[in-house]
């Protein structure tokens, strides 16, 4: 695996791809798990090369969340991507993405951008799609993978690609989870051993709140998500929400409709955790 700190690096490799060659991205802030390694194993189904890359971005920070104490594993994760067969790995410092501060933004539509997540982390998505934006300029491929365990951001990258005519193809990697439930994610490393046995009720809860959607063809969504809620609460979470939404737009939506998911995010200790399932 070939590893690039600089964009000229990165691309005078991507130049050196045959023009018959397919390119396949998967944007990632490192501190790997099984679950971006998955999303590595189906990027090398889609193309001839695939590149990783690792950048902590800023941008989608807000001050007092866990930018500085972020996970950063870089040898580890060299180890990984190479052990799954990665062709390129794009690792640049901020000095390079951001060379000055950040003057121009992708504004996702509020409708999509201040709801769920976006409530709770006001400015996240802007700084997302903004570093997801330089990304696919920088790496420009064929095929870009994100995964369903954040579903609102795949959600956002999908209508921000299509709105700006990027001749990219976005394809959604489903959730890799450990074997009680937990979906991975490089913040499950921040939950004491008590936190990570209770971790799993927030995938137990969703599983229940979608066989209840299944079941009761009529009943009241307000009610479903306020029993899942309460039974969060009950043993010690804090919930920011937990959601029925239509998958397309994450707009509300009645039980009975085709194309649902189910999304909650809610805090354990210090730790936010997010999960979903699709209906
Ligand atoms: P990060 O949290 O490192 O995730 C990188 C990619 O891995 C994302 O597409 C995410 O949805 C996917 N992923 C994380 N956990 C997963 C799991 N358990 N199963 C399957 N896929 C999983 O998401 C980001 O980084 C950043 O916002 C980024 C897109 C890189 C922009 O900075």
């Amino acid at each position: 695996m070939q590893i690039h700190a600089t964009i000229a690096g990165l691309r005078a490799a991507r130049a050196a791809v045959g023009r018959e060659q397919r390119v396949a991205v998967v944007p990632t802030m490192g501190n790997l798990h099984a679950g971006h390694i998955s999303l590595m194993r189906q990027a090398r189904e889609h193309a001839d090369k695939v590149i990783a890359t690792i950048f902590v971005n800023r941008l989608q920070f807000r001050p007092g969340e866990d930018f500085e104490k972020y996970p950063r594993t870089f040898a580890a994760d060299c180890a990984q991507l190479e052990a799954a067969g990665v062709d390129h790995l794009f690792a640049p410092t901020e000095a390079e993405m951001y060379p000055q501060p950040q003057t121009y933004h992708v504004e996702p539509p509020a409708e999509q951008a201040n709801i769920l997540d976006g409530e709770f982390r006001p400015g996240h998505f802007r700084g997302m799609a903004t570093v997801v934006l330089k990304l696919l300029n920088i790496t420009q491929p064929h095929v870009a993978l994100f995964g369903k365990k954040d579903y609102q951001q795949l959600m956002i990258i999908r209508n921000m690609v299509a709105e700006f005519n990027l001749p990219i193809q976005i394809i959604g990697g489903e959730t890799v989870r450990a074997e009680d439930g937990l979906a991975l994610s490089s913040r499950n490393g921040y939950l004491s051993a008590a936190e990570r046995a209770e971790a799993p009720r927030l995938f137990q809860v969703l599983s229940r709140l979608v066989a209840a959607v299944r079941r009761s063809k009529d009943s009241d969504v307000a009610r479903l998500e306020q029993d899942a809620m309460t039974e969060l609460q009950t043993h010690g979470w804090v919930p920011e929400y937990v959601a029925l939404r239509k998958k397309l737009d994450l707009q509300c939506a009645p039980v009975h409709d085709s194309g649902l998911v189910v999304l909650a995010a809610a805090r354990l200790g210090s730790t936010r955790l997010i999960d979903n399932l699709e209906v």
